[in-house]
């Protein structure tokens, strides 16, 4: 039990802490620059240059699926041990780690974030000579040079991906202690002091040119370098320990990074590598720090650089008008990215193009990966399109099952409600303004002093009643379960979890001990998978008590954040299962929270009912777990704007339920960026206003009346839009690749395309422009496509593509557009929440491209429980052409019966008003009742009235 005086520091700690969110931008001292860092440093001092590591081709063994080799550096005689495998879909896996590491090195196991064993795919020998070997693995080639290495992917016989092009692989071998302090230089000096070698490529080259690279045992050989070698480990302050601040990283098993550089030639630009506030294209690294991966609750972000935020997703794609090609960086530890080029620039070593005697004014992107432990396991994915990529990434980590409905709906948080009173007036008032609404949440001040899993006695006394009341209107309730625990004997979660050794350990041994929300915390260790089961037990409704199948969850703070720790998180000698330290496994620890309580909520149904769990912290994989926000934004015009790039970013990668706080976190926005925020978010994946507890309330029905109402229009279009929306993360789900898409992805030939990020797609036929500067009463629209029409959704107005073209936006405008060719279908009757709206009647919304046709399809099935992935689903497909509409069966595997039906046809870009409409079922035809508008070329088709499962052919007569 801690003492009254502790409590009350403890509290004051907690104050100042609020105090400094709500009034500082970003404190950059509180987190690392590269500089800073010992082994980004280190990697980042290494020039491109000659490599010092080739292949040692007696050790060359070709299988049917993989290449195992080894890999000498020439300098200091360390061997690598090198599998290169292929994989299923024109992917290849690329590990690299120590022959015999004294220590074995952190490899992500299994189903953390790999969904499975990737599955091998042959490579085919296609030639072997004393200078390289080449594979074939479907329509690509691979090349891998042995003097100096280096492995180059072709697609169609263009080089898309050169790895160690420029020289830099480095890997930072286990070593023992001892050896560093020897000052006599003995003969395993050579052996760790690779790192420091590796920084000079030139005299690497000469070295192994001359072949006059030491021996082991041989002293004479030794003695020099040996010597300088030691110089230089007596200057280098980091190898063994580090200091950050007042924190000191004990680094007891001393350096370990691994680091290499990968190329992409003929590609001038690259995506992904979120989180990072930052543009969608990104940018090179010249002149700032690398981007830098690793998982830290960050006050106040910066926008427009490349520090670390709460989640790490180690992607990278590369795109230009041919080809897109991915890879994946699967390690879970600190990582930093340089981005060095991405212009035509004949200057610079690494050319790839010079390197096979091609045209040199071809751009190419150089980028260099460096991480603070664990191996080197890349995956290449060779696309050749992007929903090529999009699919083979989809088959290493996942996609996000078809969320619950009503997860998809519009969400009401705020830090906080304060009690539940607080609740169900909000609840009342939505309804009284006629706003819909799905979920209403609860942030920390709900729990009985920060603990978990319990409800503030006073506030929430009845918190069952206040559950019901709020799912008796087909809504649900989300709360806030940090994965700090209070250290109070008495609080049962915290003291289950100590009494069974399942919290994360200090280098000592002892109970991790950090400060956040409650005071003094310690954290389960989430790495460990009966930790994880364990927590999947706590949301038994037995163990939530006042807790109901309707309330879902919330993880925060799980990167995680320590407000007492260096960079406000872990010491990385923190320790974790199996005597890993925090360095290892820091970038997934998030993402195993998020997993362990989706898990929990499965258990609780009985693996019945979709969980919905909402995370901060994520990694490569989160996506299989539920939404990512993009943490504590700032209400203001900038952080609207970037909420566009960043959650592009993290669709590309596989996030695609993702969101930003609508209204922003920090401050008060004024009602005009609410209004434009509330409309950007309607048309953003996650959608979920929140604020910080500083703030005034801004419901939206506090708004002023004409800004509630554009905001009310607003939400309702969301609900509108439900079944497109659900159809589109159900093809997701399927096939990969982003919800939100760049318009890239559906234009890949488009180069005016390539950098945009204020405009993107929902699913293939929405194109979306919010409006995000101040006073904004227009905007320019790029309509992509010179072959293709836009529909102005609301207006109905025509746009032919391949222009931009200036469009109207006053306050109550959100330009969105429908493509010519799609049917889009929608729920015009938008009730009080999506839960009320499951058996509604659907409008297909058809708008037809230059030749007359369209088509679309829409997934249905109950909406909430599991029961889809096992056949209980339907997936329609409709298709207009020469005058006939067809709805039919997409999917024959999936049946399901639905009450909902087909309630009107609005077709747009008829030319001319037909005379009659018929609609035929089976052998049965009859007549349908129609209007037309020769202005906006619009036929209505009144009342089919169908069932969406029933095919149909409508003919314009
Ligand atoms: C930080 C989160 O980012 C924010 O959304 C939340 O309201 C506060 N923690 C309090 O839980």
């Amino acid at each position: 039990m801690e003492t009254p005086s502790l409590w009350v520091m403890q509290q004051i700690l907690v104050t100042l802490i609020l105090l400094i969110q709500s009034s500082v931008a970003v404190n950059r001292d509180n987190f690392k620059t590269c500089q800073q860092s010992g082994f980004c440093k280190r990697h980042r001092a290494m020039t491109p240059g000659q490599s010092a590591y080739e292949v040692l081709t007696e050790t060359v063994n070709v299988q049917s699926t993989s290449v195992n080799l080894q890999l000498l550096n020439t300098v200091t005689n360390v061997k690598l041990t090198l599998e290169l495998s292929g994989l299923e879909r024109s992917t290849a896996r690329i590990k690299i780690n120590e022959v015999e590491p004294i220590k074995q090195r952190y490899e992500i196991p299994i189903g953390d974030v790999l969904v499975e064993e990737p599955k091998r795919q042959g490579l085919k020998k296609l030639e072997q000579t004393s200078q390289s070997l080449t594979l074939g693995i479907e329509k690509n080639k691979i090349v891998i040079s042995f003097k100096p290495f280096r492995i180059d992917f072709y697609t169609e016989d263009e080089p898309v991906v050169s790895i160690n092009a420029q020289g830099l692989l480095k890997f930072e071998h286990y070593r023992h202690k001892q050896g560093w302090l020897n000052k006599a230089g003995s003969s395993i000096f050579s052996w760790f002091s690779a790192p420091f070698r590796e920084a000079q490529p030139e005299e690497n080259v000469e070295e192994a040119k001359e072949g006059e690279e030491p021996k082991e045992g041989d002293e004479n050989a030794e003695e020099k370098p040996a010597e300088e070698e030691q110089k230089k480990d007596e200057e280098e302050p980091d190898l063994w320990e580090e200091t950050f601040k007042s924190f000191t990283d004990s680094k007891p098993h001393g350096p370990s990074s691994v680091g290499l550089d990968v190329s992409f030639p003929g590609f001038e630009n690259v995506y992904g590598i979120p989180e990072h506030a930052d543009d969608f294209s990104l940018k090179t690294t010249k002149d700032t720090d690398p981007y830098r991966l690793f998982n830290l609750d960050v006050f106040e972000y910066e926008l427009y650089n490349p520090m670390a935020l709460y989640g790490a997703v180690p992607v990278m794609m590369a795109h230009n008008e041919k080809n897109t090609v991915g890879i994946f960086w699967h390690n879970a530890a600190e990582t930093w990215i340089d981005i060095k080029s991405n212009v035509a620039d004949k200057n610079f070593f690494s050319k790839v193009a010079d390197f096979f005697k091609q045209d040199s004014d071809i751009p190419q992107t150089d980028t260099h990966w460096f991480s603070e432990s664990g191996v080197i396991d890349l995956f290449v994915m060779l696309g050749p399109k992007p929903k090529d990529v999009f699919k083979q990434y989809a088959v290493l980590t996942g996609t996000t099952p078809v969320p619950p409905l009503f997860s998809i709906a519009y969400h009401q948080c705020r830090w906080n409600y304060n009690d539940q009173d607080d609740v169900r007036n909000v609840d009342a008032n939505m309804d009284k303004f006629d706003i819909p609404f799905d979920v209403i949440w609860l942030d920390i001040e709900h729990t009985d002093g920060k603990r978990y899993f319990t409800w503030d006695g006073n506030k929430f006394s009845h918190s069952v009643d206040m559950i019901n009341n709020v799912a008796s209107k087909g809504r649900k309730m989300v709360t806030i379960v940090d994965p700090h625990l209070k250290k109070d004997d008495n609080y049962k979660v915290y003291a289950d979890a100590k009494s069974k050794d399942l919290l994360v350990k200090n280098k000592d041994g002892n109970e991790y001990d950090g400060w956040c929300w409650p005071g003094s915390s310690a954290w389960p260790d989430f790495t460990d998978p009966e930790v994880r089961k364990w927590w999947e037990s706590k949301f038994l409704l037995s163990e939530y008590e006042g807790s109901t199948n309707d309330l879902h969850t919330w993880n925060d703070m799980n990167e995680p954040s320590v407000f007492n720790g260096p960079e406000i998180s872990f010491h990385r000698d923190a320790k974790h299962h199996h005597g890993w330290e925090n360095r290892d496994v820091h970038n997934i620890y998030g993402h195993l929270v998020q997993q362990a309580t989706a898990d929990g909520l499965i258990l609780r149904s009985d693996h019945k009912e979709r969980p919905f769990v909402l995370t901060r912290s994520f990694f490569a994989g989160s996506q299989r777990n539920g939404a990512v926000w993009t943490g504590d934004n700032i209400g203001e015009w900038s952080h609207l704007k970037v909420s566009n790039p960043m959650l592009l970013s993290l669709n590309l990668v596989g996030i695609t339920f993702a969101g930003a706080d609508v209204g922003g976190f920090f401050k008060n926005p004024d009602p005009e960026l609410l209004t434009r925020w509330w409309q950007a978010g309607a048309f953003q994946p996650f959608f979920r206003s929140h604020a910080h507890i500083d703030t005034k309330r801004r419901e939206p029905y506090l708004l002023p009346d004409n800004n509630m109402k554009i905001v009310r229009n607003a939400i309702r279009a969301r609900y509108t839009f439900l079944p497109y929306w659900y159809t589109v993360f159900y093809n997701t789900y399927k096939n990969g690749g982003p919800v939100m898409q760049p318009l890239w992805a559906e234009y890949p030939e488009d180069k005016l395309t390539f950098k945009m990020d204020d405009q993107f797609l929902i699913g293939p036929s929405l194109l979306v422009k919010p409006i995000t500067e101040q006073g904004g009463t227009g905007t320019n629209v790029y309509f992509p496509g010179a072959n293709d029409v836009w529909y102005d959704i609301l207006t109905a107005e025509k746009y032919l593509g391949g222009k931009s073209i200036y469009v109207n936006a006053p306050l109550e405008k959100i330009p969105v557009f429908q493509r010519g060719g799609s049917v889009i279908p929608r729920k015009m009757r938008v009730r009080r929440s999506s839960g009320l709206m499951h058996d509604d009647p659907i409008t297909l919304f058809i708008c037809l491209d230059r030749q007359g046709k369209a088509s679309g399809d829409m997934y249905a099935d109950d909406y909430h429980t599991f029961q889809y992935q096992k056949g209980k689903y339907l997936h329609r497909q409709f298709t207009f052409s020469n005058n006939k509409l067809t709805n039919s069966n997409a999917d024959k595997n999936g049946v399901f019966e639905t009450k909902e039906w087909i309630e009107r046809i609005l077709i747009l870009g008829v030319l001319k008003k037909p005379n009659g409409v018929a609609i035929k079922i089976g052998n049965q035809q009859q007549q349908l009742a129609f209007g037309y508008d020769p202005n906006t070329s619009l036929l209505a088709i009144k009342k089919p009235g169908t069932k969406l499962q029933e095919d149909f052919v409508i003919t314009l007569l």
